[in-house]
């Protein structure tokens, strides 16, 4: 595992952007796993700015969001299909008909739908490069604790702090969503390279177990151990609790001297 440290907000997105620009640049038909969220809201900022700059092109790319709200149409304004409009898709030429989201109007039969998705996903030559947030309970997607490591794209239930975490961005809480559709941790490691974001001190505590602490379906993040390519990017806050940050450091270096391939 690559773990970044920056100092703040606007060099993890600096940094996120330049990876994926990079990967962009080197597989133009590149398959990229989206996520949503306040992480990486600069991360799309700064490909849009790459995009207008001409210095990064997206007409070959095919892209997967991770998740989305049950019972949201895409028009709603919370919904992640608005969201991922809003910040990315109407700021850059992925074609629109690749960049797939899950359904979040679907009813009955959500398993079909599910494997539908994950067929699509195959389909499209797997997933290059994912980029994932972390919640406070060290979700990745919607992967709730206690999901299970092996698990692919289906309906879950949120849990009680997710659902506090984002009640606020509804006019009315009550409208607030309580399950979503979701990749998988199973189809997050599917993925050939994760770059996970993480941002200020509310996360330190789940960045820390997800690097630090032992794998367990309590903290989703912690799975991402076992895949063979994970570049953590974290700010100083974000980073508060690792213990072995300037271990990182050091391996940062290294790895700018020996495998600077590691880093682009
Ligand atoms: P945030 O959410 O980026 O809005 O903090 C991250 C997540 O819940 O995965």
């Amino acid at each position: 595992m690559l773990v970044v440290l920056k100092r703040n907000y606007e060099e993890v997105s600096r940094e996120a952007a330049r990876i994926v620009a990079s990967a962009v640049r080197a597989k133009p038909r590149i398959v990229l796993g989206l996520a949503t969220g306040s992480t990486p809201l600069g991360l799309y900022q700064e490909l849009a700015a790459l995009y207008r700059a001409g210095r990064v092109d997206f007409s070959g790319a095919t892209s997967f969001n991770l998740d989305e709200y049950l019972g949201l149409a895409p028009e709603h304004p919370q919904s992640f299909h608005s969201f991922m409009q809003q910040h990315f898709f109407s700021e850059v030429n992925l074609p629109r008909e690749r960049a797939h989201i899950p359904d979040g109007t679907i009813s009955g039969n959500y398993d079909d739908y599910c494997e539908h998705y994950e067929e699509m996903i195959k389909a499209a030559g797997g997933i290059d490069l994912q980029v994932l947030g972390i919640g406070r309970n060290g979700h990745v997607g919607f992967n709730e604790p206690t999901s299970s490591l092996a698990s692919r794209t289906r309906l879950k239930a949120l849990s009680r702090e997710t659902i506090e975490d984002n009640r606020h961005f509804f006019s009315d809480a009550s409208a607030m969503p309580q399950c979503a559709i979701t990749m998988g941790i199973g189809t997050i490691l599917d993925s050939r390279r994760v770059l996970l974001l993480a941002s200020g001190r509310s996360k330190a505590a789940a960045v820390a177990k997800a690097i630090e602490g032992p794998i367990t379906s309590s903290v989703s993040a912690s799975a991402l151990q076992m895949h063979p390519d994970v570049t953590f990017l974290i700010d100083e806050e974000a980073a508060y609790s690792l213990t072995q940050r300037d271990y990182y450091r050091h391996v940062l270096e290294m790895t700018e001297q020996f495998t600077p391939g590691r880093l682009s």
